[in-house]
């Protein structure tokens, strides 16, 4: 594989995992069987989940100077992710999530901190390295400025670009059209379409007349029901492996990475999607984001 570099543009996160028999209703104090602190950040989860298929894996982010912010570094670094474009800011603390995880699934709350100071100049200052990227991966949970700069320089030099819309906003048509994949899931593609998704034949019109207003290609992810994308202008979905789930945190970090990964090999759409549904499957049989990323054996043999 060659040595040119798949460079994360995102967020890093100290997770605080609450396990839950259920979630609270509003007004009420329920107590948690256990809490759990550990590295996450959708964009640390996907350069973990990178560096653990095999690939180069180089993020560009920010944290701040504590202990969460020493302690992720000190993780990426173990699983082999390149972090010397992750700068160290002195005056906000590193990014948090509140994770309320129960039996069934999670809901998150992030406090930005550091990912709020990734700015447009992050990227520039790394120019250099997003020429080499053959692949570039961003999310938004850092300022969507950010994102456009660094896929303007990443376009530019030839590189392909993905963008996972998470969490969900109306985003900006430059940024859509320097975009080659969008990895909605269907919440997400509802909010960024403005459409209501209720049925197969409404998502794939939606999938549709998306990917004609902005030429590139969506793979809309469903939870528990797989991947769904147009193949031959019909829509297909295809479908995860039956696993036991621990955790889901982290399944939709571990699905844009293997897409990342598909890309970089240049491998057919269809083998990529299926990829990165068993990757985003295995991801899910160990607590904690970054833990349960499969390695490239793993997914192959699946
Ligand atoms: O995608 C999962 C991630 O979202 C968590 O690790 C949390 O940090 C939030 O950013």
């Amino acid at each position: 594989m060659s040595d040119r570099p798949i460079v994360v543009v995102g967020s890093l996160n100290m997770d605080i995992v609450l396990s839950v028999p259920r979630m609270p209703a509003t007004g009420e104090t329920i107590q948690a069987r256990s809490v759990l602190h550990v590295p996450g950040g959708k964009g640390a989860n996907q350069a973990v989940g990178l560096a653990r298929l095999g690939a180069r894996s180089v993020m560009i982010g920010a944290v701040g100077e504590d202990g969460y912010g020493r302690a992720i570094l000190e993780r990426m670094r173990s699983f082999g992710v390149e972090t010397d474009a992750i700068r160290t800011v002195r005056d906000v603390p590193t990014g948090t999530a509140h994770i309320l995880l129960t039996p069934e699934d999670n809901s998150i709350i992030i406090a930005a901190g550091a990912n709020a100071r990734v700015l447009p100049e992050d990227p520039a200052r790394h120019a250099r390295l997003l020429a080499q990227a053959k692949v570039v991966l961003a999310q938004l949970e850092i300022p969507e400025q950010t994102v456009l700069e660094a896929f303007r320089l990443a376009r530019d030099a030839g590189a392909r670009t993905i963008l996972n819309p998470a969490p969900a906003r109306p985003l900006p048509d430059e940024l859509l059209r320097l975009t080659d994949i969008l990895t909605p899931n269907e919440t997400e593609l509802a909010l960024l379409s403005g459409r209501g998704i209720g049925t197969e034949e409404e998502l794939e019109r939606v999938v549709r007349d998306w990917q004609d207003a902005y030429g590139h290609t969506v793979l809309v992810t469903r939870g528990s029901k797989g991947c769904a994308y147009l193949e031959e202008g019909r829509l297909r979905t295809v479908a995860p492996l039956k696993v036991p789930v621990v955790d889901t945190t982290g399944a939709g970090d571990a699905f844009n990475a293997a897409v990342a990964y598909g890309l970089f090999r240049e491998w057919p759409l269809a083998e990529t999607v299926r990829f990165a549904v068993k990757a985003s499957s295995l991801s899910v049989r160990k607590l904690g984001a970054q833990d349960g990323m499969p390695v490239l054996e793993e997914v192959l043999n699946a």
